[in-house]
């Protein structure tokens, strides 16, 4: 079956590796330049231009450039053969009921085997069910995932501790892209959550990520939508070198813990481009991340852009290198954020947040050093994650509340090192908006319009 469907697959294209985005084959090969961004989808390209005059430097993502950490689908230019592994070969069906997943399971270690590189293909127009899956590596060369059509998961609950539907494990020089849809169909797990029916215990809590790329290097996911996850719909887990670019992310503001896009233990990540719309943080950088840029987001509904939350369970945790360039915010309960529990230790520091507009945000700027989210109060204790040189830099709109900007730090160890630099927040509707800051050693109101402006206050 195996070797038959094989004899089909076997089509060689020319692709020419000099693109950096978008559609290789439409590519000319001569176009060496990585600065042309040819965008897939036309959704992607008004987002451009609505922040092209707002953000002079927008389109100047640093792919391709600057870093130098092994930007391996840029650097080469030579055009390579790849052979496309169609998933419908191998015996796919899109017929809204049959499970695929064995089907793409053997297209899957048809592409991971092959030492040409290869295109594993899912036809755009379809829509092809999978069940739980996990695709893993090392392969023996390069693969690009291309999903023009959509994958959807079916409507049911998994009863196991597992929390993924799709799993990319162990792989390097990989790139997912495609234009098409990921589905995570996540309605039956919302209506399931505990968060939703208060009478369900919530240690049942095991609702899967969409996507989870665990394991991997020099990760490219781009042009996909990405939507209606169970729980977190992206995750880069234990990576390095990650440019996520033209995403959007897209499940019910009410949906529970439905995370846009989620970073622990990655570095060296570009997330670019894109537009997240779901029911919990829009994108959350949790602990042994590291050198972290995320230029050029659209948020809302849901929690906002969002640094922890660190040292639970008085666990050290370390979080440093983050700058979020160029975003909007409209209507989160969080604008940008570092929330941290009280008994950690560890830090987050060297994070700036720049070029910001807040539209209707319940919190627009906030440092809370006292986060906790047990049923049980969390006691008073000495130990703190250090928040450390943050510099907030042109932000400006809407409070939905009167606390604009709140930077509740620890007692035991305060904020150090706090920039608020052309910061302008009003109250949205009526009012003024307020700012309470407490506990921090080293705060810089830099310029006139800072407002509300934030005088610090120890206990
Ligand atoms: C835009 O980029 C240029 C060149 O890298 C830089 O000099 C300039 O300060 C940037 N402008 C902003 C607003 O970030
Ligand atoms: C995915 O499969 C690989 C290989 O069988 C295994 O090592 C890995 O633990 C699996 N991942 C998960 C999350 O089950
Ligand atoms: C889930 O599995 C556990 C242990 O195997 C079992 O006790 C429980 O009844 C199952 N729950 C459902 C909803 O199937
Ligand atoms: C989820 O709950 C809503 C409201 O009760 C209901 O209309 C919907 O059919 C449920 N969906 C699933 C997949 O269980
Ligand atoms: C935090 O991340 C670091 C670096 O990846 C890791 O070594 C450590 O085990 C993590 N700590 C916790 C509590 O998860
Ligand atoms: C912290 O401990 C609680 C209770 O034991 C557990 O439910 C939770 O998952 C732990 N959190 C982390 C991040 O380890
Ligand atoms: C602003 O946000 C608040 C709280 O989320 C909401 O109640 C209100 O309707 C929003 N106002 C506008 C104008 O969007
Ligand atoms: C800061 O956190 C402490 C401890 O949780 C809380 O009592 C206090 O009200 C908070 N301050 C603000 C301004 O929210």
């Amino acid at each position: 079956m195996m070797s038959k469907a094989f004899s089909f697959t076997l089509l060689i294209v020319l692709v020419s590796s000099s693109s950096c985005f978008g559609k290789p084959r439409k590519v000319h090969p001569s176009s060496k330049n990585c600065n042309n961004i040819h965008s897939g989808s036309p959704k992607t390209s008004v987002l451009i231009n609505r922040y092209k005059d707002k953000f002079p430097n927008f389109s100047q993502s640093s792919h391709c450039h600057g870093h130098g950490h092994g930007h391996v689908h840029c650097a080469r230019r030579r055009p390579q053969q790849a052979i496309i592994i169609d998933v419908d070969h191998f015996g796919a069906k899109a017929d809204g009921k049959t499970d695929a997943s064995e089907a793409f399971m053997n297209a899957w270690e048809r592409a991971c085997k092959s030492s040409k590189q290869s295109i594993f293909l899912v036809p755009r127009h379809k829509t092809y069910h999978i069940r739980r899956i996990n695709f893993t590596g090392p392969c023996k060369s390069s693969m690009k995932m291309e999903i023009k059509g959509t994958i959807k998961a079916f409507s049911e609950l998994y009863n196991d501790t597992k929390r993924f539907w799709i799993m990319f494990h162990n792989l390097r020089n990989f790139e997912v892209r495609g234009g098409g849809i990921i589905d995570g169909n996540g309605e039956i797990w919302w209506n399931n959550s505990c968060k939703i029916k208060k009478t369900l215990p919530c240690q049942n809590q095991q609702a899967p990520a969409a996507m989870t790329f665990d394991n991997c290097m020099n990760l490219k996911v781009t042009n996909l939508h990405i939507q209606n996850s169970p729980q977190m719909h992206l995750i880069f887990k234990d990576c390095v070198n990650v440019k996520a670019s033209y995403l959007k992310v897209t499940a019910p503001g009410k949906s529970p813990n439905t995370d846009g896009i989620h970073v622990t233990r990655t570095q060296n990540v570009d997330i670019t481009m894109s537009e997240i719309k779901t029911g919990d943080d829009c994108i959350s950088i949790v602990n042994g991340s590291k050198t972290i840029r995320v230029l050029d987001i659209v948020c809302g509904p849901g929690h906002g852009i969002s640094i922890g939350s660190l040292g639970e369970n008085r666990s050290e945790n370390h979080v440093s290198d983050v700058l979020v360039n160029g975003a909007r915010l409209s209507g989160t309960t969080n604008g940008v954020r570092i929330k941290t529990w009280q008994g950690g230790s560890g830090y987050a520091r060297n994070i700036v947040f720049q070029n910001i507009q807040m539209q209707n945000v319940s919190n627009p700027i906030i440092i809370d050093q006292n986060y906790c989210d047990k049923a049980e109060p969390c006691h008073q204790q000495k130990s703190a994650v250090q928040v450390m040189n943050v510099v907030y830099k042109n932000i400006r709109g809407t409070s939905a509340s009167e606390l604009a900007i709140k930077f509740n730090c620890s007692e035991t160890v305060p904020c150090r090192g706090l920039v608020l630099e052309n910061v302008y927040l009003t109250r949205q509707g009526k009012g003024e908006a307020e700012a309470k800051c407490s506990n921090i050693i080293g705060l810089d109101n830099i310029g006139r319009s800072v407002s509300p402006s934030c005088h610090n206050f120890s206990n």
